[in-house]
């Protein structure tokens, strides 16, 4: 089980003694043009996870390109792209343009921008045909059937999922006013958590895609948990704010909650966790 960041809680270039103790690193989503994301304020806590609406503020494609990918690469850690954009033209042209990473990672669900997107399927062919990278497609627990888009996106020539993105959500300050200057915004952190493992369970059930696992992740008892719903990899977003240790420390906890759990590695729990609801198969 690989340990990576979740998309948008690292800055790598700030932080790369956090982003070594990663197996890879994913950037922050990158659009065709820069974006500065939404006003302040756009964090919020709430009791059992935070609330962002960034809105995805990031430099645009071309200087991402040019200017931030080169200095990435000088950390020596395999990178993920995060492409996010408004059709499937604009994330195909971004992925045409990327060479020298490991994969990309197409943001198909970021709840902080208003524009309309086309469909999950539609943009993943079209990045497909694209780009030979490995592709994994950032699905959000908010569609209803999200094993359906799964496969869809599977279908289109994804090689592996990303579940899950934040979910839509709003908090109050004092005076009742919305927390957050844009209203509403993602919900994270381990409220988000039954709700991931559910989406990965159900996704893994329904595909062979190998799938990277986020949603609340803080210790290596929950990345197990994901490991038993059929995570291939895990995803850590919001702890790393608190804990900026949190890779290493998930790393060594994982190895005893194996121990706990009475399997050898994180893949043989999935095999524990198969219930009738679920129970198709397991991939190998
Ligand atoms: C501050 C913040 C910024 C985020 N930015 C992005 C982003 O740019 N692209 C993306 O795909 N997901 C983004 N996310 C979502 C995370 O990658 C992740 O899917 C989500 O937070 C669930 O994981 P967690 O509960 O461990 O944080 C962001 C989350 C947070 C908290």
């Amino acid at each position: 089980m690989r340990i990576l960041n979740a998309s948008g809680c690292l800055d790598a270039l700030a932080a790369p003694e956090v982003a070594r103790q990663l197996d890879a690193f994913v950037t922050k989503t990158v659009t065709p043009l820069p974006r500065e994301g939404n006003a302040p304020p756009r964090i919020a806590e709430t009791a059992h996870g935070m609330l962002n609406a960034i809105g995805l503020a990031n430099p645009g494609r071309e200087r991402f390109v040019a200017d931030h990918l080169p200095r990435l690469r000088e950390l020596g850690i395999p990178l993920w792209v995060s492409v996010g954009g408004f059709c499937a033209e604009d994330y195909a042209v971004t992925c045409s343009l990327l060479a020298g990473i490991e994969a990309i990672e197409l943001n198909l669900s970021c709840p902080n921008v208003d524009e309309a997107a086309d469909s999950a399927a539609e943009i993943v062919a079209a990045c497909r045909r694209a780009s030979e990278l490995p592709l994994y497609a950032k699905l959000s627990a908010a569609h209803p059937d999200i094993a359906e888009v799964a496969q869809a996106v599977a279908a289109a020539g994804a090689d592996g999922l990303s579940l899950i993105n934040t979910l839509r959500a709003v908090a109050f300050d004092r005076q009742l006013r919305p927390a957050l200057a844009r209203g509403s915004g993602g919900l994270s952190g381990p409220a988000l958590k039954p709700v991931a493992l559910h989406a990965v369970r159900a996704c893994h059930t329904e595909t062979v895609l190998p799938i990277v696992g986020m949603g609340g992740i803080q210790t290596g008892r929950d990345a197990l948990e994901f490991a038993a719903c059929g995570a291939r990899d895990i995803a850590l977003g919001t702890v790393l704010f608190a804990d900026p240790g949190a890779p290493s420390r998930v790393r060594v906890e994982l190895a005893s909650a194996c121990e706990d759990a009475g399997v050898a590695k994180p893949e043989d729990a999935a095999s524990l966790a198969k219930t009738p609801e679920t129970g198709r198969k397991v991939p190998a």
